[in-house]
């Protein structure tokens, strides 16, 4: 099969919208991407993405910031910052954790800080596991052995957090119906929407496990992976332009376009693959045979120089398009376009407008960034950062850091 490789930003961004181009990236990841948001296409897409989106609808996220989002961050960060010392990627994981289990629809226990702590760390191995099965494609271990011990953890997930949580929705939909609550009473996440439009969307109690189970990867893997990311590049850019850096620590709209800078140097996907339909032909002129298998280089079109000036450097108060996203296309586009950018990203402050505080969505990332450096945070001097082993991506296997007041 002929593989085509677009790295160039303009032919990304045309590849995005083709509807001719069907997900292909997640062919060896089927044991936890089958039928998921990610890999349907055409109509069935369209259908779930309709759903699953009056969840994701703008506002939603100006609130959550207002109501708690702050608050779930710093209350994560408190126990690390007083004992001294944490790895990013852990406090990441468990700052993202709890939200998108709320996203996806996963109750978690209300009652003893043990059972709360249990249950994050649970879900933060069930996370960190369905990524591994996700980008399997990815993998340098045995795909068998991973496909084995993610078929096993998506057990595990349904037993300890699934099951439970359908079967308080269910009661909930019954009473629903029955018009003893209203549409107020409703949870509103991913899990309720299907279990709502169950049989307009056709699908089965597998297709409904596997979609929780990627929800929960895909918000928690990405922002993490995102978090530790900016604080390299932050205490990087720290050392090599003090005062500047300094400036962004006060400035959260400045510290939100460090994070964008980092989103476009470090994608969480460094490529996006597609497999095409139909032949097509780009603007740019390359011919794309049908049945050809398109790779997306978004790591090589986030440093088009023809886009960014000095594509290389990491420089938040960089010059951008003003078509162009200062994050390029980390969050991807066209149908598949990230559904949860304004939760991880917030919304951009239009150039030139500063917005006021109420009106602000800094996004989870820059709040998480935020949080660490208020509390001290810098790269542990006797403990270097390591790389994942067991990747090809440009991931961190470990961050540690220390605090100081
Ligand atoms: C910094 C954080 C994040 C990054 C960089 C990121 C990146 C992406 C990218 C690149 C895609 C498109 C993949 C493709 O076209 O093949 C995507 C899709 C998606 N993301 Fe995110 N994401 C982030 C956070 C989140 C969060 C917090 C959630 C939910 C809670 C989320 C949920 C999704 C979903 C459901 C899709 C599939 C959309 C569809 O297929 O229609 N993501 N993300």
């Amino acid at each position: 099969m002929q593989t085509i490789t677009l790295a160039g930003y303009a032919d990304v961004r045309e590849a995005y919208r083709q509807h001719d181009l069907e997900q292909a990236l997640y062919d060896a990841g089927g044991v936890v991407m089958a039928d998921s948001l990610l890999v349907l296409h055409g109509a069935d897409h369209r259908r779930r993405r309709r759903v699953e989106n009056r969840l994701f609808r703008r506002g939603t996220f100006r609130y959550w910031e207002r109501a708690f989002l702050r608050d779930v961050v710093t209350d994560t960060l408190a126990p690390f910052a007083a004992a001294g010392r944490a790895d990013l990627l852990e406090l990441g994981y468990r700052t993202i954790m709890n939200l998108t289990a709320m996203v996806a629809g996963l109750d978690r226990p209300t009652g003893s800080v043990e059972e709360v702590d249990a249950a994050v760390d649970a879900l933060y191995r069930f996370a960190k596991k369905f990524s591994e099965g996700a980008t399997i494609v990815h993998t340098t271990r045995d795909p068998g052995k991973v496909r084995a011990e993610v078929a096993a953890a998506l057990e595990e997930f349904d037993a300890l957090f699934l099951q439970p949580s359908i079967a308080r929705r269910e009661a909930l939909l019954t009473r629903f119906a029955a018009g003893e609550i209203t549409e107020e009473d409703l949870p509103r996440d991913v899990l309720t929407a299907l279990l709502r439009n169950w049989d307009e969307l056709g699908i089965d109690r597998d297709v409904l496990r596997r979609e929780c189970a990627f929800y929960l990867q895909a918000g928690s893997h990405s922002t993490a992976d995102a978090f530790t990311h900016a604080a390299d590049d932050f205490f990087a850019w720290a050392k090599r332009e003090p005062a500047a850096a300094d400036k962004a620590r006060h400035d959260p709209a400045l510290l939100q376009r460090c994070v964008y800078e980092t989103l476009r140097l470090h994608p969480a996907s460094p490529v996006a693959q597609r497999r095409a339909l139909a032949p097509i032909s780009l603007r740019g002129g390359t011919e794309i045979p049908e049945g050809s298998f398109v790779v997306l280089d978004i790591a090589a079109a986030n440093r088009d120089p023809k886009v960014f000036d000095r594509p290389e450097v990491y420089d938040p108060l960089r010059e951008v398009p003003a078509d162009v996203p200062r994050w390029g296309h980390a969050f991807g586009g066209g149908m598949h376009a990230c559904i949860g950018t304004e939760l991880a990203g917030g919304v951009p402050a239009p150039e030139g407008h500063p917005v006021s505080e109420s009106e602000r969505v800094l996004g989870t990332v820059t709040l998480m960034l935020e949080a660490l450096l208020a509390a001290g945070g810098r790269p542990d001097p006797d403990a270097a950062p390591q790389r994942d082993p067991h990747s090809a991506r440009d991931h961190f296997a470990s961050y540690p850091v220390v605090f100081e007041g």
